[in-house]
This record gives structure tokens, sequence and C-alpha cells, in this order.
């Protein structure tokens, strides 16, 4: 792990994820939301910040100063990444109440659906060059009562070894570590891929500046994403990070989780090899 690799900037790394948003049509529009309770979210949220302004007495240069940085935000198509880093773990939390199985965390903003489709035991695609040491992530997917779910998909996004994700990165190829894989007739997968690095959000755009204005850092640890999905099961979307890895005990994002971190083991001919199980529930 390393923390020397060059600052990102929004635009090289893509902090622009609104449109990825809004093609994903799973996660946008209709939630079903009455007129009662759109009022109280609304209400309470506004609440929320005047109970900030009047306890810390909130100037009219500083509410100035926030119109404008939330002007910026937009502008800069941050949106999407500001709420993933900053409230999307509470979103989780609330959900993760009603959820048996394995442990979900946020999804953050750089999924991207409709990526190669890759058999049960398969290598990820990547650079003839691609930087980074081998890993390879093996496991089995079952039920709540441990019966394997044949043909179950493990959709897999990733950064490189400098913490980029492709589909966002202008410099990386379409596709780049991502693929969906069909697990075999015993739920059964091995995906060769490369150990990601720490992410760092972009430093140079409106959600860098207000953590460099506050004086917080902008890391979150090495981790791999992924959706386990099985026909009559709830899919999951969840990450797993590395044990010892930088910044999991203070992931901007907060979405670690301890049974979501891996041990993986360094075998001699250099690669990283690690299981981890993922068990569904019933939809
Ligand atoms: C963000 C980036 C990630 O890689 C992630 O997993 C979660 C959030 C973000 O920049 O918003
Ligand atoms: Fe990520």
């Amino acid at each position: 792990m390393t923390t020397t690799h060059p600052l990102p900037t929004a635009a090289g790394s893509g902090a622009n994820a609104s449109e990825a948003f809004r093609a994903s049509a799973g996660r946008v529009g209709a939630a079903g939301t009455d007129t009662e309770r759109v009022s109280l979210l609304v209400s309470s949220t506004l609440e929320a910040v005047h109970a900030v302004i009047r306890e810390h007495e909130v100037t009219y240069p500083e509410f100035q100063a926030a119109k404008a940085w939330l002007m910026a935000l937009g502008e800069g198509g941050e949106w999407p990444l500001f709420l993933d880093v900053f409230v999307e773990h509470e979103v989780e939390q609330v959900a993760e109440k009603a959820q048996r199985g394995t442990a979900g965390t946020i999804q953050g903003p750089y999924y991207l659906p409709d990526q190669v489709r890759l058999p049960a035991v398969a290598t990820l695609p990547m650079r003839t060059d691609e930087k980074g040491d081998r890993l390879v992530f093996s496991g089995q997917v079952t039920d709540l009562d441990g019966a394997p779910l044949a043909g179950a998909e493990v959709d897999f996004w990733q950064a490189d070894a400098d913490g980029y994700y492709s589909g966002f990165a202008p410099h990386l190829p379409d596709g780049n570590l991502r693929g969906v894989i069909t697990a075999d007739d015993e739920g059964r997968f091995a995906i060769t891929t490369i150990l990601p690095a720490p992410y760092q959000i972009p430093t140079d755009g409106p959600t860098g500046a207000m953590i460099a204005a506050a004086g917080w850092h902008p890391w979150r640890p090495a981790h791999l994403h992924l959706m386990v999905r099985a026909d009559g099961h709830r899919q999951i979307t969840t990450q797993l990070y590395f044990s010892g890895g930088e910044w999991l005990e203070s992931d901007v994002a907060r979405a670690t989780k301890d049974e979501l971190v891996l041990s993986p083991e360094k075998r001699d001919d250099g690669t990283h090899r690690v299981a981890y199980d993922f068990v569904l529930e019933p939809a």
C-alpha cells in the first residue's frame, strides 16, 4: 500500500458520475414516496439544517460560502460522489437491519452495468502491462442453509493499482477490471485480478475542496466491489477490504465492516490468494 501516487484530479479520475447514475434505472425514479412521507423527510432535513445554524450561529458569509459550494458541487457533477461518500453508509445501515446473509455495504458511484460476461474461472479484463500484484479471489455462493446456488452471478468492479476506475477515468480502457462471472454448478468461482490501491477522492473538485477546507483526509481503503445475485434471492451489493490495509480504520466513506475484511495469503509465485463465500437470502 502506498500513498505516493499523484493526486487525482476530478477530470482525471472522472468525478462526474451523474450520467452513470441517471442511466441506472433501478436506482432512479419512482420510490413510491407519498405526500405525507415527502413532507416528513423534507421538513426533518430542513429542521436539521436550521438546528445547525442556530447551534453554531452560522454567519451570512458562511451561508453564502455554503451556497456557492453547493452550486459548484452540482455544476461539477459531484453530487453522486459526495452523497455516496458522506451519506450512503447511513442508508445502507438502515437497509441492513432487515437483511440476512452476507453483509452489504455502499455501492458508491462507479458501478457500470452490462460488463463482459465471464466463466466461473476467469481473469478480469486488464491491460497487458496492468500494474499491481496478482490476486486470485475465489469462493462459493450459497443460500442461508448452505446449499450451493448454481449459476449465481458475481458482478465485479474495482480500481486499478493507482486507484482509478475504468469508465470514469478517461485514460483507462473501457471495461478494465470489470466483469460478470457466472459461478459453476456448485456456485463456485475463481477470479484472477490485481490488488487494488486505496482510493482517493479527487482533490481539486468541490468535494475535495471541502475535505481540505475541513482538514480531513480523502482516502478509502483498498477494496473490491461486488454484486452477487441468483434467481429467487436478494441481490447483495458489497465490498471487500484487505486486513492491515491503510485507511481501513478511517474510511472517509465509513463503509468498512469487520466481516468484509480479507486476509490474502502470498504464494511463492507472487500471487495473493483468498477465498470468500457469499450467502444470499430468499428474495
Ligand atoms: C466513492 C468512491 C468509491 O470507490 C467508493 O467505493 C465509494 C465512494 C466516491 O468517491 O464517492
Ligand atoms: Fe470504490
